[in-house]
């Protein structure tokens, strides 16, 4: 039989992993990666199954084990993983989401303001609003989010020239666990009802086992939202460009920026592909799945199978029914994904109201991984 070769990363990747999706579910859906070291899964109901099956554990990633047992919801399984997840759930339900709306919209239009002529939309919009939505639900000072947006620009995708400059002033490559303790010991001394107080009284409960679990907490609830963020308003808003008649709708009616964040999520997630681990030999689509191996579910392969969703490369806001999986799927469902989705509309909406012919000027830049892979720059003409 022929050994078709699918390169999971390089250019050909980079610049269109949909291709190579669209082969490896028509070649060989559940294939094992030598490279990878992973059994890859790119039809959407494989990916479902394995998400929502308790006999695969999410245990099996870096960093998670950098205190010799998972200390974060990510990497946990049942009944740990729910402990975890509680404490932290409160700020990204519904309610609270709502709640938050406002100043989401305070924030884009503050960035937005004064705002003409060409520019990056990258640099001026998706990057700051995820930090600073964030850190007014944690309950960071101005002073922190100052510190965390001068590592964000050097340490973003992108930034190299930068981020060597500033390794060469010798300053961290991240924000590091003693900065984040100390955030925690600030708020020790100023109780309050944000986030970062919420995770201090579920330690003081009992409900968090340890200061590493809760600094762990902490970190996550910082990082997972970034990246992820930035790449679902980047990636969206340049696919929507580059579909100038579906541009035209959301520009024409705003109230249809919702509609054009699920379409976006599905056709150009930010996140491709999450990791789990056998603990029972499992059969899936007539392939042996031994216990201890590990299956890597293309949650971005998964969103344009064409048995579930028509004409998958076509990108149409006015879709129905989109049941895509960029959020994933299970108990390990996007805790954020209520916060990003209200992020990704209000910018959408805000920018089709500003400045409803906005277009393309000039070469996108996209980059990243199957962790995430996002649009780094994005230069438009503002009209
Ligand atoms: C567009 C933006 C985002 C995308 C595409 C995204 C995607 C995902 C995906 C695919 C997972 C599942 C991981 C797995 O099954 O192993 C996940 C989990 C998670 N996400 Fe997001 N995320 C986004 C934004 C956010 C935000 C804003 C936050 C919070 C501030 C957040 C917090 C989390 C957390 C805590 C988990 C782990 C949930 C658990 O293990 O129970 N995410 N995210």
């Amino acid at each position: 039989m022929r050994e078709a070769s699918f390169h999971l990363d390089g250019q050909d990747w980079l610049q269109d992993p949909y291709s190579v999706y669209h082969r490896l579910r028509r070649e060989d859906p559940v294939r094992w990666s030598q490279e990878l070291g992973h059994w890859v899964l790119t039809r959407y109901r494989d990916v479902i199954s394995v998400l929502r099956d308790r006999r695969f554990s999410a245990a099996n990633r870096p960093p998670q084990r950098r205190w010799g047992r998972p200390t974060t919801m990510v990497n946990a399984d049942p009944p740990e993983h729910a402990r975890l997840r509680r404490v932290a759930a409160r700020p990204f339900n519904h309610q609270a989401v709502e709640a938050i709306r406002p100043v989401i919209q305070e924030a884009v239009d503050s960035l937005l303001d004064g705002v003409s002529g060409q520019v990056d939309l990258v640099e001026v919009l998706a990057r700051p609003l995820p930090l600073l939505v964030i850190c007014r639900i944690m309950g960071l000072s101005e002073r922190a989010r100052d510190v965390l947006m001068r590592e964000l620009v050097a340490f973003s995708p992108g930034a190299g020239r930068r981020r060597a400059a500033m390794m060469a002033q010798g300053m961290p490559s991240s924000p590091d666990d003693d900065y984040w303790r100390s955030v925690v010991e600030e708020h020790r001394t100023a109780p309050s009802d944000d986030l970062v107080c919420q995770l201090i009284a579920a330690r003081q409960q009992g409900l968090l086992q340890d200061d590493e679990e809760l600094v762990d907490t902490v970190v996550l609830l910082y990082v997972a939202g970034m990246e992820t963020t930035i790449g679902l308003i980047g990636n969206s808003l340049l696919a929507l460009l580059r579909h100038p008649d579906q541009w035209a709708l959301v520009s024409r009616d705003p109230g249809l920026a919702r509609q054009a964040v699920e379409e976006c999520l599905r056709y150009d997630p930010p996140v491709h592909a999450v990791s789990r681990r056998a603990l029972a030999d499992v059969e899936i689509g007539g392939r042996l799945v031994r216990r201890g191996e590990k299956v890597l579910c293309l949650l971005a392969a998964a969103n344009r199978d064409p048995e579930v969703f028509p004409q998958p490369d076509r990108l149409d806001i006015l879709r129905q029914g989109s049941d895509h999986i960029a959020f994933g799927s299970g108990i390990h469902t996007c805790l954020g994904a209520l916060l990003a989705r209200a992020e990704g509309e209000v910018a959408i909406a805000t920018l089709a109201r500003r400045f409803p012919r906005m277009r393309l000027a000039g070469e996108p830049a996209v980059e990243g991984s199957l962790i995430v892979r996002r649009v780094t720059r994005l230069p438009v003409a503002l009209a």
